[in-house]
């Protein structure tokens, strides 16, 4: 407001006045990475500008493409292009660095250049994040910038943000999600179709779905990675990804999945991470019965869901795709509006931009408020157990099993023996327990191997009742 004693405005000064109100700040990205992700982002972002700038309050720009490897079209929309990604770290135009490279090696490096430059952060790499991400949060908060990951986990599905912000007023009890989409596909596409696990596979690869390394989805990498992540919000812990159990699919059998849905269940591969007691957790990714009347149990094909149960809101269920170019862009897209809408800009200046950082911490608590919990080996988790062991056809064989079970305090739920393989003169006895410590389980399936009627190939695949 001018008062009587203020100098008036020359035409120029209310011109620029004028402008300066008018015009909306643009924040400027540098995607490096222009794969299947990376070319979903640019599309979702030039398809969806309006909405998209509407919702950040800024115009958002792609200035600068990274591209290690030559890209047709790449260049679009007159778009900078550079083969040495490094240089979209060092941009001065570039306000937000998405990282889409993937691995941890290079884009480690990326990240930390970025991060070093002052530039905010956003990256779907979940290895990275899993396996770096305590020393990158540090050095974000040392620069005040953020890293934001929401596409890391789930593709297009908020997990993040409702984990962080949603369900922030609740104690998170435990939550428990298939986060893997290729090792999905694979068990639908073998229980409803019969397809074999290696054809199953190179169609997932085909769709891009599977990792660059796709061993990292059937045997339960890919999982534990974003497990870690999620728990680490959850309980407020700092990453801690060698402690992940993780556990694969590949032996997995048409006959555990066909005896498991006799008996009510479904077989998902499932990342689990419940507290066992104020000071302990289980953080886990292996196969796992599930009742089939949960809905949990009803996600197929490539889809994703992930069950929180916080003591305030009781159970939730996030469900949706959980990888794939658009569904992943979705995330990122997200994590770029919400790095926006947090943008300070200093009036008339484009250079002089505040971070968000100190008011949005990566996990949901600073560095300095996070937690320390125990997270437990594998000999200490709770939980139900389904049992498949293959027993000669004799007289006594059942009783011996069930004594040595009762020796090691194992209650049974249900037992029911199967029709005797008559070529082999063998019976399939199938067990399923109520919830014990798993060494006990180990300790009674040494003791059940070593008997003579048995063969030493026991199956044992934990249940979770997720109720
Ligand atoms: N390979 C991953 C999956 C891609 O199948 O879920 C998304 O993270």
């Amino acid at each position: 407001m001018h008062t009587s004693e203020s100098v008036p405005h020359s035409a120029d000064t209310l011109k620029t006045d004028a402008e300066d109100v008018a015009r909306k700040e643009k924040v400027r990205l540098g995607i490096c990475g222009i794969g299947t992700v990376g070319g979903g982002t640019v599309d979702v972002l030039l398809r969806n500008a309006e909405e998209i700038n509407a919702r950040s309050g800024v115009d958002v720009e792609v200035v600068h493409l990274g591209s290690r490897r030559e890209v047709q079209g790449s260049g679009r929309a007159g778009i900078r292009v550079s083969r040495d990604i490094f240089d979209v770290a060092h941009d001065p135009e570039v306000d937000i660095l998405v990282e889409l490279i993937g691995g941890t090696t290079v884009a480690r490096k990326l990240v930390t250049q970025a991060l070093k430059a002052g530039k905010h952060v956003v990256t779907a790499n979940k290895a990275l994040i899993a396996e770096h991400g305590n020393e990158l949060f540090a050095l974000a908060d040392e620069y005040k910038v953020t890293i934001a990951f929401e596409s890391a986990v789930a593709g297009g599905i908020p997990i993040i943000s409702a984990l962080r912000e949603g369900l922030a007023a609740n104690r998170i009890d435990w939550l428990a999600g298939i986060i893997n989409g290729t090792g999905n596909f694979i068990l639908t596409e073998m229980r409803d179709k019969g397809r074999e696990f290696k054809e199953v596979l190179t169609e997932a690869q085909a769709l891009g779905y599977a990792e660059a390394d796709p061993t990292f989805d059937v045997e339960g990498i890919d999982a534990a990675h974003k497990l870690v992540i999620l728990a680490s919000i959850a309980f407020g812990i700092p990453l801690d990804f060698q402690k992940v159990y993780t556990e694969g699919i590949a032996n997995i059998e048409p006959l555990d999945v066909e005896y498991a849905e006799e008996l009510g269940f479904r077989i998902k591969h499932l990342g689990v991470a419940k507290r066992q007691s104020e000071s302990k957790v289980e953080i886990r990714v292996h196969p796992t019965l599930i009742p089939e009347e949960r809905l949990i149990a009803k996600v197929d094909g490539v889809m994703n869901a992930v069950m929180v149960y916080g003591d305030a809101v009781g159970p939730t269920l996030y469900y949706g795709a959980g990888a794939g170019a658009e569904p992943t862009a979705s995330a990122v897209i997200a994590d770029i509006v919400r790095l926006c809408r947090g943008m300070r800009f200093q009036p008339s200046s484009q250079d002089k931009r505040i971070g968000v950082n100190e008011s949005m911490p990566s996990l949901g608590v600073s560095a300095k408020d996070l937690g320390s919990l125990d997270v437990l080996e594998a000999c200490n988790f709770s939980s139900s157990y389904y049992l498949r062991v293959t027993a000669q056809d004799r007289p006594g064989v059942l009783a011996h099993i069930t004594q040595i079970l009762s020796t090691n305090n194992i209650s049974v739920r249900a037992i029911i023996q199967k029709k005797v393989d008559s070529e082999h003169d063998t019976l399939p006895i199938i067990i399923l327990t109520k919830c014990v410590q798993e060494k006990h389980v180990d300790s009674a399936l040494e003791s059940i191997a070593a008997l003579e009627s048995v063969s030493d190939s026991i199956v044992r695949i934990r249940v979770e009742d997720l109720a």
